[in-house]
């Protein structure tokens, strides 16, 4: 497994944060799930505390948004790329190349650590989840977003990915995709054959996060139809939601 794990990163290090870098605005913009999160993390928040976003890519437009509104803002990404970026666009923001199953910083120096759009990328989301706790403070809050392995449409979009990645059937249809892309010179081609996205089982984070972490609450909230909906916080599949916000308090 460790071979899979390595490569993975290092797509993310060295081919995916080629396309993020312009894509996180020429893309997708700010989004209206991007406000609501942010409006989500400072209702959370301690007024103006000290806030991570581990995977915080190029910053824009989440930790931006709350290093302005007041926050001091720190952040880790796995690719210089990307922190080199985030560094430009945001001089405020305390950002450094790091990963996040293994973060460098000491036990409760957080009041918020947050991870959005990214627990999917990252090849041990559990360990990240485990990390984020011990760097925040007991009574601060860690905040995520997951696709939720339970919802048949992310099944469907994960059979694909893995078709496309490792049947040898669904790699010669990959590579004929790409090369049109190239002939075209339209799209992003995506070549290194790898299992780059991964959804999470909410049922196992939950019970990491009351037993072995020992949380003090859960709230768990549903992106739909183009708002946030309070779900409550009983340990359930959920799986009517694609994707699924925790919000935990320590
Ligand atoms: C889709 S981007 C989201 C970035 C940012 N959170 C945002 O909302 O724009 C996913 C990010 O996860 C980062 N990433 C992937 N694996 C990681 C890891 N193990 N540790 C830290 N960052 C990682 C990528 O480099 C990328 O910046």
């Amino acid at each position: 497994m460790e071979w899979i794990v390595i490569d993975r990163k290092e797509y993310m290090r060295s081919s995916y944060s080629k396309y993020w870098k312009n894509a996180r605005k020429n893309v997708y913009g700010f989004m209206e799930y991007d406000k609501a999160l942010i409006t989500l993390i400072d209702n959370f928040s301690k007024k103006f505390g000290k806030i991570l976003e581990v995977a915080i890519g190029t910053g824009e437009p989440i930790a931006n948004n709350l290093e302005k509104i007041g926050y001091q803002l720190y952040g880790i990404d796995i690719s210089d790329r990307l922190i080199d970026e985030c560094k430009k666009n945001n001089k405020n923001i305390k950002c450094e190349v790091g990963d996040a199953e293994q973060l460098k910083f000491a036990n409760a120096e957080f009041d918020l650590t947050y991870c959005v759009h990214s627990s999917w990328y990252i090849p041990d989301f559990n360990m990240a989840v485990t990390e984020m706790v011990r760097v925040s403070k007991r009574g601060g809050v860690v905040l995520f977003d997951i696709l939720n392995m339970h919802n048949r449409e992310i099944d469907k979009i994960f059979r694909f990915h893995y078709f496309e990645n490792v049947n040898l059937i669904g790699m010669l249809y990959k590579t004929i995709k790409n090369s049109i892309k190239f002939i075209l010179q339209k799209g992003t081609q995506d070549w290194p054959f790898i299992i780059s996205q991964t959804p999470s089982n909410p049922i196992a984070i939950y019970d990491i996060l009351m037993g072995r972490l020992n949380v003090e609450q859960i709230n768990i909230y549903a992106w739909h139809e183009e708002s946030i909906i309070d779900l409550g916080s009983a340990n359930k599949e959920y799986e009517e939601y694609p994707r699924l916000i925790f919000v935990v308090r320590l």
